[in-house]
């Protein structure tokens, strides 16, 4: 299906800000990560009704394990909740769930909602999910270069035939496009070991907003922003 002029295809969201929000509210860290659960609500509603078709939500990186353990257990707890609570109205929206990242690392509980929420959603055609979720970019590309060195090793394919196509299909995003959007809210410009290969032509955002205060008029305004760029390519823009 063809997207509509001006909107991204596939946009790829760094949420963060959940604990400065927290703080500047009072609260603990964990309840910014509640709150930031309504703004992930939000952006996948806008996302379907703007005819987004590809949406990318990093939730947990590898380095976030290193966190206090009551705030990663709570992390963990929330995604379970999500999955419960939410799943019904995924499946209703057309929504589809797909996790990247490592799934080596969590505990059974965690482990069997994730898998449910991806066979429940499995037929969501609207809009495909991408969760990431204990994701690096680093691990990914790492686990793409073995992957390769081993049909090399195994006779399957010859060293010099291994090209860019065979590296995209070998990450957690295969068959993805790749993102045209990266926001990160909060204000923080930096990638944050996030889609490191699949963004070398993705126009970046950076709203001063915390993660929780990204609703749905925020979500609006980049894509106002995203049309207004001139993406080039490196080609010559056209007159
Ligand atoms: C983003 O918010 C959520 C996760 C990384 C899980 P943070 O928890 O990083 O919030 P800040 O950056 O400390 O404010
Ligand atoms: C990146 O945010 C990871 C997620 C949003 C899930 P972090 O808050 O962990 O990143 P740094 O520490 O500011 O680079
Ligand atoms: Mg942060």
């Amino acid at each position: 299906m063809e997207n509509k002029i001006g909107i991204p295809t596939h946009i790829a969201i760094i949420m963060d800000g959940n604990g400065r929000w927290a703080k500047a509210h009072g609260k603990e860290r964990y309840e910014g990560h509640i709150e930031g659960v309504v703004s992930v609500k939000e952006a996948i509603r806008s996302a379907v009704r703007r005819g987004v078709r590809y949406l990318t939500l990093y939730a947990f990186s590898t380095e976030n394990w290193g966190r206090p353990i009551e705030e990663v257990d709570a992390l963990m707890e929330l995604f379970c909740r999500s999955v419960t609570n939410e799943t019904d109205e995924l499946v209703a929206e057309g929504v589809r769930v797909r996790m990247i990242g490592r799934r080596d690392r969590f505990s059974e509980r965690v482990r069997e909602h994730l898998l449910s929420i991806e066979e429940r959603t499995a037929a969501g055609e609207k809009l495909t999910l991408l969760l990431a979720f204990d994701y690096s970019s680093r691990e990914e590309i790492t686990r793409a270069a073995k992957c390769i060195a081993e049909r090399v090793a195994a006779g399957e394919i010859a060293a010099s035939e291994v090209s860019e196509q065979m590296v995209a299909e070998s990450l957690y995003t295969a068959g993805v496009p790749d993102p045209d959007l990266v926001i990160r809210t909060s204000g923080e410009c930096r990638l944050s070991n996030f889609l490191l290969w699949q963004a070398s032509y993705a126009e970046f955002y950076f709203p001063e907003v915390m993660w929780p205060d990204f609703r749905a008029d925020e979500f609006d305004h980049a894509l106002e922003v995203y049309a207004s760029r001139n993406r080039r390519f490196g080609l010559v823009a056209k007159e």
